[in-house]
Order: structure tokens, then sequence, then C-alpha cells
């Protein structure tokens, strides 16, 4: 990797074996944008990409010129208000009124490595020589307003980790209306736009569409990153698969509000914004101070999108992700939440565990209803000491007794928030988030704590923390479970209720820091209603997040896949439950319910003594499997093979480092009669080694499986082959390929 400042062209060069990025000082002084994609060769000057035309009615800030229009020039960071009339990157409400902004290079550093960004979630580096930094610093000079540019390229892979730094250097404070993490200004438009967007149980489904003039977006308002929309888009050239082909991946390392937006100009040039939306953010700062964006990350490459989800998987796996439990394979286990609800004692759940313990699970996770006054969701939230009526022995005496079993034991929290129906509540009543004279909106009978406010974070980590001293908790699902309404801050003054929502943010990283620091064994999973705050945020807190409350087998496959996207396989929560699903009624068999729970963190939800003796034995053979495999699934280099937003059936795989062992999972929905002979081709294979296929024992060369594929043909509904088991709905495969 390097970075090179040409000072005769004034053109900026980082690069590394995968991609190139290439920016320039304007001939007004400000910062262009002049390439981003696979590697090119360097040169003194590259100062010819930048594209400057004649354009009739452009707004020209040179005097008798024409050629120069910020109009079309594509730049790093634009303001508003002198000729670019695309959405800016940065505004800033001065006491004048004005908003106009013109940010002017002054220098730029490069620094080994890579910086951590105070108070936020980033990737980070474990040595100099994996990354290097270039700093570029900018100046407004009407406002004193400096903002450094970060700009890291990693030694490997096609990755760019972007934000911005603005520090007030004048006299006067500003209000920072807008403060994006990237901007990307690219020369044309000819992409397919892909989102991950859905609902509560429905998350991270993959929506398409083409690009086109106008801005499309995505974002949150909720408080949270939400299941509405995840801070990720990707744009890929419409030729390019899941193999090869040009993608270009925007990830957002931000829990909170956010946009990610494409505006495609009259030329079609397209600009991409990434960062805290706007809409509800206004920063004051004052002179001296200065503010921190959240860091976007930009993948590149031509291996399509399985090559783009790699890169990211192995970037968020590794230098996202951290703690004890960031390389290590991720225990199986059992949750209570759909066994039991809010309807359990302390025996009832041992027994739970006990049956546990004897299929082969490592760790019982004890969900909500164990603290406070909390028999149902009208109370107890914020109050978190143990209901001695349910748990007599208090949390250290369940933890000692699922210990003595030889499993490790698990908690549920849901620190953000509070029931009114609270000894919490009636404490500190003025410590939700609520606007005066205003009624209080609910969400499932509760209401958001101000974490804007330290002594709410303080207090809450107080009783978490003393939980976690006491007794032997190994495992932490923190759970959110409503967005945020009336966002207020009694602390706050008027003219920083904008701020509101990220120092909400600020709060609950401030407390996952502290507990992470001081608990460092411990094992966090993230969680807000399922996966209404999946993002890559959490992760850098908790390695692993429950995807969504739909456990149903078929609606999961659409959810993993469309997670898969930008998530490790390690990042993703999923258990098998029972049937009659909770969330469709659906009736899967066990066997699939468990081959789609294989790629990820896996576990159960449900009752295991409420099972036949013959599905017991199921189950103690597929914790073996997951025992004797998980480190391939969760730390291989995963594939997508067929798409379950394409057709009825859905396949994907997970091969080893060393490329010998490879698990492929195959899906159909609905059963078919009388089909055709099916093949499905697979990826990342060794094409010289010769596999043998676990289920039907024959033995073919790599090249053979990914070229011509594995067959899949099976017996379907209407004629069942000589020996062989019908078919019915709901049918899935596992594979195990290994070599020879
Ligand atoms: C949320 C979670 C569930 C469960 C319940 C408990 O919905 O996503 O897994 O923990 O809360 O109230």
């Amino acid at each position: 990797m390097k970075i090179v400042y040409h000072e005769r062209s004034k053109v900026f060069h980082l690069w590394n074996d995968s991609i190139s990025y290439v920016m320039m000082v304007l001939p007004n002084g400000q910062l262009g944008q002049l390439y981003f994609g696979k590697r090119i060769h360097d040169r003194e000057d590259l100062s010819d990409l930048l594209e400057l035309a004649v354009r009739p009615m452009a707004s020209c800030p040179f005097p008798g010129d024409r050629t120069f229009s910020l109009e079309h020039v594509k730049q790093e960071l634009p303001g508003f208000g002198t000729g670019d009339y695309r959405s800016p990157a940065v505004e800033i409400l001065q006491q004048n009124g004005s908003r106009i902004s013109d940010f002017q290079y002054q220098s730029y550093r490069v620094e080994a490595g890579k910086p951590g960004l105070p108070g936020l979630p980033a990737t980070y580096v474990e040595g100099e020589q994996e990354a290097s930094t270039l700093v570029v610093n900018v100046e407004d000079s009407v406002t004193g307003i400096c903002a450094e540019l970060f700009y890291t390229i990693f030694a490997r892979g096609g990755v760019l980790a972007r934000s911005i730094r603005y520090c007030n250097e004048g006299a006067e404070s500003v209000q920072l209306e807008r403060a994006m993490s990237l901007c990307l200004d690219l020369p044309d438009c000819d992409y397919e736009w892909l989102q991950l967007s859905g609902a509560w149980a429905r998350e991270r489904h993959i929506k398409t569409r083409k690009l086109t003039m106008g801005i499309q977006s995505v974002g949150s308002l909720r408080g949270n990153s939400s299941h509405q929309h995840n801070p990720f888009l990707v744009l890929k050239r419409p030729s390019a698969t899941e193999n090869q082909g040009d993608v270009i991946g925007i990830s957002l390392i931000y829990s909170g509000n956010f946009l990610m937006q494409a505006e495609v100009d009259a030329h079609d040039n397209t600009r991409i914004l990434a960062g805290i939306h706007p809409d509800t953010f206004s920063w004051k700062l004052e002179a001296g101070d200065s503010f921190q964006t959240p860091e976007a990350v930009m993948v590149y490459t031509d291996q399509g999108l399985n090559g783009m989800s790699q890169t990211f998987h192995q970037l968020y796996q590794k230098r996202l992700a951290r703690g004890s439990w960031r390389d290590k394979e991720r225990p199986i286990l059992i949750n209570n939440w759909e066994a039991t609800y809010f309807d359990f004692t302390e025996d009832k759940l041992v027994k739970i565990a006990e049956k546990a313990r004897d299929c082969g699970v490592e760790l019982f996770v004890l969900d909500d209803g164990w603290f406070g006054e909390r028999s149902s969701d009208r109370a107890g939230l914020g109050d978190w000491v143990a209901n001695r009526e349910r748990l007599p022995q208090g949390i250290a005496g369940i933890a000692e007794r699922i210990e003595n079993l030889g499993m490790k034991f698990g908690l549920w929290f849901e620190p953000e928030m509070i029931n009114e129906d609270s000894d919490l509540y009636r404490m500190h009543p003025d410590w939700v988030l609520a606007a005066p004279q205003r009624a209080k909106s609910h969400g499932r009978y509760q209401y958001v704590l101000d974490f804007s406010r330290v002594e709410v974070v303080d207090c809450i980590y107080g009783m978490m923390a003393k939980i976690l001293r006491e007794a032997k908790v190994s495992y932490i699902k923190w759970d959110m479970n409503r967005s945020i309404t009336e966002c207020y801050s009694a602390a706050l003054p008027s003219d920083r209720q904008g701020e509101v929502y990220h120092r909400y943010i600020l709060g609950v990283y401030d407390l996952y820091e502290r507990l992470t620091r001081e608990f460092p064994e411990v094992l966090f999973e993230s969680c807000a209603s399922g996966g209404g705050r999946f993002d890559p945020g959490m992760l850098y807190y908790a390695p692993q997040g429950w995807v969504s409350d739909d456990t149903d087998a078929v609606e999961r496959m659409k959810i993993q896949y469309g997670t898969s996207l930008c998530y490790p396989i390690s990042s993703m929560g999923s258990h098998v439950s029972t049937i009659p699903n909770h969330q469709v009624y659906r009736k899967t068999p066990l066997h699939t319910r468990a081959n789609v729970a294989y790629f990820g963190t896996f576990g159960y939800e449900l009752d295991l003594n409420r099972l036949t003796e013959e599905e017991i034995e199921e189950v103690k053979s597929q914790i073996a499997f997951m025992k004797k495999y998980r480190s391939i699934l969760q730390f291989g280099t995963f594939y997508r093979l067929k798409s379950p937003f394409e057709g009825n059936e859905m396949a994907w795989m997970a091969v080893s480092g060393d490329k010998k062992t490879a698990i492929v999972g195959w899906y159909r929905v609905l059963n078919v009669v009388n089909d055709h002979y099916t093949r499905l081709r697979l990826a990342g294979l060794a094409p010289d080694i010769c596999y043998r296929n676990s289920l039907s024992g024959s033995v073919c060369y790599g090249d053979e499986l990914m070229n011509l594929g594995l067959c899949t043909t099976d017996a379907t509904a209407g004629e069942v082959a000589v020996g062989q088991e019908p078919c019915t709905d709901f049918e899935s495969r596992i594979y195990v390929l290994k070599a020879e």
C-alpha cells in the first residue's frame, strides 16, 4: 500500500494491490475527487482526469472563465451555496445566518497505521504495517472551521475507511447542521443500487433498482439504525454477478440515525453521501470545540458481490469486532424466550438447561423476565435486580446451578429502556427522553432512557456491573425494543437539542465500552427486537447480533442471505425454534431449521423436553455436526450461490482456508413435481482437488463442481426413486465436501 502526493500536479494517489483512490487540489483550492476503483498505475500528473467543460448556464467562480464550475466537478467535501447544487457533505449555520462554506486545502500528513475515533466504533489495525492513513487539512477561512479528512488504506483488500473531524478555530460558535462521513463522486451512473430493507421480523431483504437521475436514499430517523433500512448500500455494474464484475459497497459504522444517498445529476455523475442523518442533527461547535463524524467504509472489487462481501466479512470479523471472542468458535446456546416467555420459575429453567446440556448445548441464556416486577412487558425495565420470587438465590444462584450442570450462563438486559411501572422511573421520572408539555409515546409500554446524560449511563452501568461482579455470567444479550420519540433531553439547553440523538448513541457506546473493558471474557450479543440495530457500530462491541425475531427457517433464508451481503457469518445469531413457528405458524422439518441456523452462531430457542426421543437424537447429531464444522461455517470463506429472492431454491456455502473442506447448504421452499435435472455450480474450491461428497459418496474434482455443478436432483413429489426418502416442502440438504 502506498500514499503519494505529487507536489507539482497537486495530486494524491492512495493505492494497494486492489484499489486506487485519486484526488487533487482543484484550481479553486478545494479538494476534488478523480478516481476510485481497480488499481491503476501511478503517474506524476493524473490531474488530466479532472473533467472540465463549458456547460451552458453553469455557475462559475472565476471571473471570465466558464470552464470551471462546482456544478460538475467531483469533490471530496462539497458545501452548499457556491455553485454546486447537489446535496452537500457539510453545512454550517453561522451566527450571521449564512450556511455557505468553502473548504480550502491547507496541508496533509501521512500516518502509519490508523488512528482511533474517540468515543466511536471504527475499524482498527494490529500493527502499523497493516494500513496507512492520509489526513488532509482543509479550512473555511470565513468561519475558521478546519476539517481533517481521514483516508485509511489497508495493506490488503479493496478497502478505504473515511471520516472527518471538524474543529472550530474561529472566534464564534457555529451550528454544524450536516456532517456526512463520506462523499464519493463517481463519473457515471451505470449502476444498480442494492439496499437491505424490511421491517420487524423481515429484516435486510435485498432490494434492487437501477440508478437514475435524482436522489435515491435509505436512512433512519428512529434513533436506532432500524429494521427498515441498514446503513449499507451497494452500487454494482448491471453485468456484475455474485462472482465477477465491478461492485462498490459502502457501509457506515454507526447505530443511530443515518442517511445513505445517491444523487445522479443532469450529466450522469453520481454523488454518494453517507453519514449521520442531517434531518435530526445539529451540533453546536463552540470556539475550540471539535466534532468527529462516524467512520464510513468503502469497498471496491471486480470479483462481484461475493468478492465485496468477503472483503467486508474479513474486515469486520477481524478488524472491527474486538475482544476475546473475536476469533473464537461461538458457543451453542439455548435461549428460553420462545420456550417460556415470561412464564418461568428457576426450576423450570434448570430443567430446560439440563435437557439441553444432555444434547451437548454449551450455554444457557435467561432472557427477559428475571428482574424487578417483570411479570409482563408492562413493568420492571430499569430495575436490574433479580426478582426473588422467581429466582430465590438471585442471578448468582441460578448461574451457579447452570455452571454446575457444566454449562455457561448468559443473561438478557435491555439497558436503555424503562417502564413507568419501575422503581427507577418512580425515582427519576426526568431521566426519560420526553419533550416539555408534550405527551410521551410509548413503544411496547416502555420509554427510552436519556442516554445523552452521563448520570443515567452511570446508574445503569452500576446495576449491570454489580450483577456481573457477583454472578458468573458469561454472555449478555443486550436488547433495545423500541425506537425513539419525543427526542428531547431535560439536561441540555435549547440550542443543543439537535445533539440528543447522536449523544444518545455516544452514551450507548460508552456503556458498551465500559462493560466490555471491565468484563472482557463476557460474550455480548446485540439485539433490537431482533435485527433493529444490526449494524457495524454494534459489531465493534458485540461480535454477534440477533438477526431477527423471526425464527422460521424459510423466512430466515432471506434474512440471513441479505445480511450476508455485508456481515460475517460469525456475527449472525441464528437458532432452531419450535413448530408451528411462533411468527408465521409454519411447520418446517427439524433438519431444515438446523440447516439454516448452521450458517450463523447456532443455538436453540425452544424447550427440548417437549421433543420426541427420535427428535432428541436428531438434535444431538445436529450439535455434534456444528461442533465439528463451526470453525469453517463461522470463519471460512462464505459464498452465496442461489438467491432466495429469485426463485424457489436457495444455496450458499463455506470453504475452509485450505480449501480442503466445503459445506454446502441447499434449500427448496416448495416441493416440485417431476422436476428437471438440477445442478448447483459451486464456488471457491480448488480446481485440482478431488472432493468426496458426504451425501452421494461420489468423488469429483473442484473444477467439475464449480463448472458443471453439484448434482442436486432428487426424488420429487409424484415419484419416489427406489431407496430414496420422499421429499416434502421446505426440503434442505447439507453436503460436506472433503478433499480425498
Ligand atoms: C426482543 C428480542 C427477543 C426477546 C424479547 C424479550 O423482542 O428480540 O429475542 O429477547 O425481546 O422481551
